[in-house]
């Protein structure tokens, strides 16, 4: 007799269970993947990250309930796995090859005469152009549509087995799309961190104290380097596919191109930038083109491929040694060099902060010639361990400026003498003592006005374009202005005489008589404007704009206890004493007196909505993660103006949580409390329905 643990009149419950789960569960995986295919490689998600959320913790659920239904390509696989002790190694099939390399275009030219000369041809040649990522190398390998290993280049014939930090990448398939697939396919690619994670990452380090990475590729192979996959989950990693391996035959198309184009119906990530075209000449443009947009982009590359597009002539021109004759890299001007750090000077700012910057023997790098760097500050130093006769790494990615990256320490060994950067205890322009406030990083010239450096940047700053917004009071002509006692404080600027400013360097009569009119013009300004100009510490525009809302009038701001300023969206404790002791100088006084004296003036401003009116009266939302449209600081302050409260932390009160790029645990506690998320683009569609 059998026994059943299920009431007679009812035998098929227990299997329809099974099914119905197992639908479910099979439903839920297929959107899944559905929903990440569209996010990571369309860029274009269809769904809430919520909704996302909800589905993957529904699964996830499911899984745990029936852990027999686990599957290796489930899309719960992607949170990582439990650490390994060691990689495995890989034996590649097909070898992982490297490119030869061009510098110049000649020698792009001359790779084309060889192929023809190979080809016995003088047709014109077909490539396949590709930005040269530069991440690291990879090797995927789906058995059966599914995705079975994933190996790094290693030494080209072995590499590491990396899959289960692999699988944690979202724009990587689990599992073909479609069913239309080789039985065997190694799909080829490149691992890379965009630079807007690799900053945010770099950030969130330098915050907690950490270790930062020195590039976007450093970044990206140290986070596939974990043998935590859980760790890998958490970087922002993103791969593109840019060839094949191992395939079973007679599946693929015959032209590199199609080959990619059929994996991106495989549901593979292609670089948006590819582009297949005929001839030297449109190779050259192509590069030309990416060349001067290679700052813009969303990711670095240090060149471009081109690859013969038909592979019966790949086949032709075949292998030498570990490169392939049918492909080229050709090389942009590198954005990292080594150079030596020849002399440290100190620079005074507006705010009297010294800055250490660098001098450098000229290296070119990043496309111009660099012979300054910036070194921030002491910590930074400290944190380099960098010396005056060191050879250093320059970096300089794109507008950013220079920055010295590490310190090529093999190069100390030897005879060169090395000196130890100290930080001066005077200013170097006024000799005022200097001082370094308790957990700041920044060491400060205490000469205030004293301080002919101080003087310059503050004018410098009053008449910048956010602030009095004075035609043709440039950094040079201030400088002039100062050095030749025509302008000692700001007042002055207001009676400067047209000859006196004409007998200057590079000016005349007519931008002299220029100049006096635009500073006419600029005493018509606005309250936000006119607080904004005055340069106090911490004060940036939006806060000098919610200062203005706040308090309606200068007097009253005058007034203000730190109490009173702390009641001021965006203002902290740190600003509001900023304000009070800016505000409390017997000379920052007079100067204001003496500006309004000179007519100086604003329209009056309306006093904001009451409270209840506003749009997100009393809502209690909470910001994080890396906002890219707009700093944090910004988003407090609109999201302010609308009536909300932006906390620190999230908590059963909170109502909404703003989480951008490379959100952590604040986003996850949000979920657990089932609290409302919205991403960057639900914050700006929320601040343009309500601003
Ligand atoms: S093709 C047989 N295409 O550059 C061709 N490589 O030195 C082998 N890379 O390690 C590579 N973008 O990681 C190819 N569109 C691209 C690439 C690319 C970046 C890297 C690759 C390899 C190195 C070649």
């Amino acid at each position: 007799m059998t026994l059943s643990l299920f009431p007679s009149d009812a035998p098929e419950e227990p299997i329809n269970i099974t099914d119905t789960v197992s639908q479910e569960i099979a439903e839920l995986r297929q959107q899944l993947n559905e929903h990440s295919h569209k996010y990571y490689v369309l860029d274009a998600p269809s769904i809430p990250d919520a909704e996302y959320d909800r589905l993957l913790r529904r699964l996830q659920q499911l899984e745990e309930e029936n852990p027999e239904l686990i599957t290796s390509d489930s899309p719960s696989q992607r949170v990582g796995a439990a650490p390994l002790s060691a990689f495995n190694q890989v034996q590649h099939v097909i070898p992982m090859l490297s490119l030869d390399n061009a510098f110049n275009d000649d020698e792009f030219a001359a790779f084309d005469q060889r192929l023809k000369d190979r080809l016995k041809s003088d047709a014109v040649i077909e490539f396949a152009c590709e930005p040269k990522l530069d991440g690291i190398a990879l090797s995927l390998r789906y058995e059966n549509g599914l995705l079975v290993q994933a190996a790094t280049r290693g030494d080209g014939q072995t590499g590491e087995d990396i899959t289960q930090n692999v699988k944690t990448i979202g724009s990587v398939p689990l599992k073909l799309k479609g069913d239309d697939w080789p039985p065997v396919l190694e799909v080829r690619g490149e691992v890379y961190m965009p630079k807007k994670s690799f900053e945010a990452l770099n950030q969130a380090a330098l915050a907690a104290g950490e270790k930062v990475f020195v590039n976007p590729r450093n970044a990206a192979a140290g986070s596939l380097r974990q043998l935590d996959s859980r760790i890998t989950a958490k970087r922002r990693l993103e791969f593109c596919a840019y060839s094949v391996g191992d395939v079973t035959e007679g599946y693929l198309p015959g032209k590199h191109g199609e080959i990619l184009t059929k994996l991106s119906e495989l549901g593979f990530r292609l670089n948006p930038e590819l582009k297949v075209v005929t001839g030297v000449a449109a190779c050259l443009e192509y590069y030309q083109d990416l060349g001067a947009r290679r700052d813009q982009l969303p990711f670095e590359i240090d060149g471009i491929v081109f690859k013969v597009n038909d592979l019966a002539m790949q086949q032709t021109l075949g292998f030498v040694s570990r490169a392939p004759r049918w492909a080229i890299a050709y090389k942009f001007p590198a954005q990292e060099e080594m150079t030596l750090l020849k002399e440290v000077e100190f620079q005074v700012g507006r705010t009297g902060a010294i800055t250490p910057v660098a001098r450098l023997e000229p290296v070119y790098v990043g496309g111009v010639t660099v012979s300054n760097a910036t070194l921030h500050n002491a910590d930074e130093i400290e944190r380099l361990g960098v010396m005056v006769g060191d050879t250093v790494v320059i970096r300089r990615a794109g507008d950013v400026i220079p920055q010295i990256v590490s310190v090529v320490m093999e190069k100390r060994e030897g005879n060169r003498e090395l000196r130890e950067i100290v930080f001066p205890d005077r200013c170097p322009v006024c000799d005022s003592e200097t001082e370094r406030a308790e957990g700041e990083a920044v060491v400060r010239c205490s000469g205030g006005l004293v301080c002919g450096a101080q003087r310059k940047e503050g004018i410098k700053h009053f008449a910048s374009r956010k602030a009095m917004d004075v035609d043709g009071l440039g950094d040079k002509l201030v400088e002039q202005l100062v050095d030749q006692q025509l302008v000692q404080s700001l007042p002055d600027l207001f009676h400067l005489e047209v000859d006196k400013v004409a007998a200057l360097e590079r000016m005349g009569p007519k931008s002299a008589q220029n100049l006096v009119d635009a500073l006419e013009k600029s005493k018509q300004t606005t309250l936000p404007r006119f607080i904004y100009s005055l340069g106090i510490r911490e004060v940036g525009e939006v806060t000098a704009s919610q200062l203005a809302k706040h308090f309606l009038t200068l007097d009253k701001l005058l007034e203000a206890s730190e109490e009173e300023l702390l009641e001021v969206s965006d203002v902290g404790p740190i600003v509001a004493h900023h304000i009070v002791t800016f505000f409390r100088q017997e000379h920052n006084l007079e100067t204001l007196n003496a500006l309004l004296a000179e007519g100086i003036q604003w329209p009056e401003i309306e006093a904001a909505p009451a409270a209840e009116e506003q749009a997100l009266a009393d809502k209690v939302i909470v910001l994080t993660g890396t906002l890219s449209a707009m700093g944090r600081s910004d988003a407090k302050a609109r999201l302010e103006a609308l009536g909300a409260k932006v906390t620190g932390s999230v908590s059963k009160k909170t109502d909404l949580v703003i989480a951008g790029e490379a959100a952590g645990s604040k986003r996850a506690k949000a979920e657990q409390l089932g609290i409302e998320i919205l991403d960057e683009q639900g914050l700006l569609d929320l601040l343009a329905m309500h601003e």
